[in-house]
């Protein structure tokens, strides 16, 4: 059977996953896969590496559900655990690594503007809060984004 990395990485994350208490459990699976879907989403509108866009968006806050859900500066620190993983598997490439590790690097950086592959997992981030409970009022800090969001996808 054809090696299928997005299967890859989510075996990977469920295995991490699968470390952490109950509760923190479905938080963890309900974000990282809601955010890999909405991430698969945006980057089929966009035209953006679809795949890559999964396996960022089911990365990106790897540090935080594993070591620390609290700290401020997860997405750098999850980028520096994420880079040796990706590099011992042997499934990437240096460039796609950069990808991938640039975006997670970032993906806290809503204000800022990166590169197409940065963007999808910022906003798949913000959809993916949004959307597991519509009742909630928008964060104050995603709300630029998501109006955007809305206009993009005719909300
Ligand atoms: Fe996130």
């Amino acid at each position: 059977m054809e090696l299928n990395r997005v299967d890859v990485i989510a075996s990977l994350v469920s295995e991490m996953i699968g470390t952490l208490s109950p509760e923190m459990q479905g938080r963890a699976y309900i974000h990282l896969f809601g955010t890999a879907q909405a991430a698969a989403l945006i980057a089929t509108k966009r035209k953006v590496n679809v795949e890559l866009a999964q396996i960022c968006a089911l990365l990106h806050d790897y540090y935080k559900y594993k070591v620390d859900y609290n700290d401020e500066n997860h997405a750098a620190k999850g980028a520096d655990m994420i880079l040796p993983i990706l590099a011992k598997s042997g499934l990437f490439n240096v460039c796609e690594i950069g990808n991938i590790v640039r975006a997670i690097a970032c993906h806290s950086e809503k204000d800022k503007v990166g590169q197409p592959l940065d963007e999808v997992l910022k906003d798949a981030d913000i959809l993916q809060n949004v959307m597991k409970n519509v009742t909630k009022p928008i964060k104050p800090k995603y709300a630029e984004r998501y109006e955007k969001l809305k206009a993009e996808f005719s909300l």
